[in-house]
């Protein structure tokens, strides 16, 4: 064939509909619109609807339709069937769990991650993934003053769930595999358990040949004398102290905070040779966040093998995020690494990179560091400081109201911007003013058991950027109000 003539397409007739540019910039601005009417809008809406298991699928056709139903359709169903049938995370009244909290730059991060859509496995895929990544969690090691020892050991998660599971596979690796056990409080979060399983470590929550929960004071903050029978127990059993323990700094129930340097000095006193040599891994995943405010710094941490924060709970980074730090990268890497053919290159061979596959679960990567690097660059570190701040002074304000009301007590002491009270009539009477308060759509609250008494206990966390003051005003009028007399 001669060489000028063109080469006909063997798919001429299968163009697939791709948006256009313009499309694509036309349709971006009217979505951006959306989500910030939808922001705006938020506190008109109740917090929670009343849907029904079902209900949404109900309102969804079968089967996808043969053509094409266009974007007014699509906004249409975005309008009817999504926003009226969510839980609303970014709701200035929602004071539930534990925040997932928004904002601008953030949106705006995911925005460009996603329009980038790289793949940041490793550096020779995206060496600006890699290499921001790298910078932004050191930037976050002066933010939260962490030692020293993590700068250049960070990388970013999907979740505190995957960073202590990682923690736990490297804490095997540590030890030389095998039988390996974790120890964790009886306030741990889930994903602690959770762990174990996916690790082998535990047939089930209940089994507890190689996991040990250990009791907790009142407040929910790790018994150290019981920590250490535990330890004990398991050294003349197992033959072997635990490969990991897992010390969670504002715990999911109440906030509290376990007393790391004393987990770490318990076991270096049990430790053959004065020196415990297994993991130990700090769950921050909410409270670590505060640690921004020089006055809110986490104690302790240079006895930590790891540490994981949320920046997507308190920090203003959209969902996902997770930062990990470990001490020593050598565990982690003999746990996770692996190297295909189709993955070598010049890069990874030279050393002197950082692969962040090696660094976690999966092997494709989101290019997550930019909402956090957008949210540190729009807010910097005094905006981000007040942000944490006036949620601490809020439930200041609202821990205030509760001890002077004397239908009320707390459960425990206020952690931060976390509130747990009860009413004093007990269990029962505790749950149904809850449910009244809920019931009003304005606001949302949750629950957890007491670590004392196990007693029914309310959640009061802020945490949404459209939060003010009077929204925290009008929660505590209408708790005062339907605690009834
Ligand atoms: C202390 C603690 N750890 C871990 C988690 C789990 O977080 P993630 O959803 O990021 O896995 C939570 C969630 O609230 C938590 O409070």
């Amino acid at each position: 064939m001669p060489e000028n003539l063109p080469i006909p397409d063997p798919c001429a007739g299968h163009v697939p509909p791709h948006m256009t540019a313009e499309e694509f910039r036309s349709l971006g601005h009217r979505m951006v619109d959306w989500v910030a009417d939808y922001m705006a809008g938020l506190g008109e809406r109740p917090v929670k609807n009343a849907t029904r298991p079902g209900d949404v699928l109900a309102a969804l056709p079968d089967r996808l339709e043969d053509s094409a139903p266009g974007w007014d359709a699509v906004f249409r169903d975005l309008d009817e069937i999504v926003a009226p049938n969510l839980t609303h995370w970014q709701h200035p009244g929602f004071f539930a769990y534990f925040p997932c909290n928004a904002s601008g730059p953030g949106i705006l991060g995911e925005i460009a991650s996603a329009g980038l859509n790289v793949n940041g496995m490793l550096w020779a895929t995206s060496p600006a993934a890699t290499e921001l990544e790298t910078c932004v969690l050191d930037w976050c090691v002066d933010l939260f003053e962490l030692p020293d020892t993590f700068r250049g050991n960070g990388a970013i998660q999907g979740t505190a769930s995957e960073s202590t599971l990682i923690a736990l596979l490297a804490a095997r690796a540590r030890a030389g595999g095998g039988d390996v056990s974790l120890i964790t409080s009886r306030q741990a979060h889930s994903s602690v358990i959770k762990a174990a399983m996916i690790a082998g470590l535990a047939t089930s929550p209940e089994d507890r040949r190689r996991l040990r929960l250990v009791a907790t004071h009142d407040d929910g903050r790790m018994d150290l004398d019981c920590f250490e029978r535990e330890a004990q127990a398991l050294l003349d059993e197992t033959g072997a102290l635990p490969a990991m323990v897992s010390a969670t700094v504002g715990t999911t129930g109440t906030g509290a905070i376990d007393d790391v340097a004393g987990i770490r000095a318990r076991l270096d006193a049990l430790a053959p040779g004065g020196r415990w040599a297994g993991w130990l891994h700090v769950d921050a995943a909410w409270l670590g966040a505060a640690a921004i405010c020089p006055e809110h710094r986490l104690a302790g941490l240079e006895h930590a093998d790891s540490l994981c924060l949320n920046p997507h709970k308190w920090l203003l980074t959209n969902f996902d995020c997770d930062l990990f730090w470990v001490r020593d990268r050598a565990a982690l890497l003999r746990a996770l690494s692996i190297t295909p053919e189709y993955l070598r290159n010049a890069a990874t061979e030279a050393g002197g990179v950082i692969d962040y596959r090696d660094w976690q679960i999966p092997l494709g990567r989101r290019f997550r560091a930019l909402k956090l690097w957008f949210v540190l660059r729009h807010y910097g570190v005094e905006g981000l400081r007040a942000h944490i701040r006036r949620h601490i002074a809020w439930s200041e304000w609202f821990e205030q109201r509760v001890v002077a009301d004397g239908r009320f007590e707390l459960v425990a002491p206020r952690s931060a911007s976390l509130v747990c009270f009860r009413l004093r009539a007990g269990d029962d009477a505790t749950r149904a003013l809850l449910d009244r308060v809920n019931a009003t759509g304005e606001v949302l609250l949750s629950h957890t058991a007491a670590p004392g008494d196990g007693g029914f206990t309310i959640r009061f966390v802020p945490g949404s950027s459209l939060t003010e003051f009077r929204h925290v005003v009008r929660a505590w009028a209408i708790i005062a109000r339907e605690a009834g007399g």
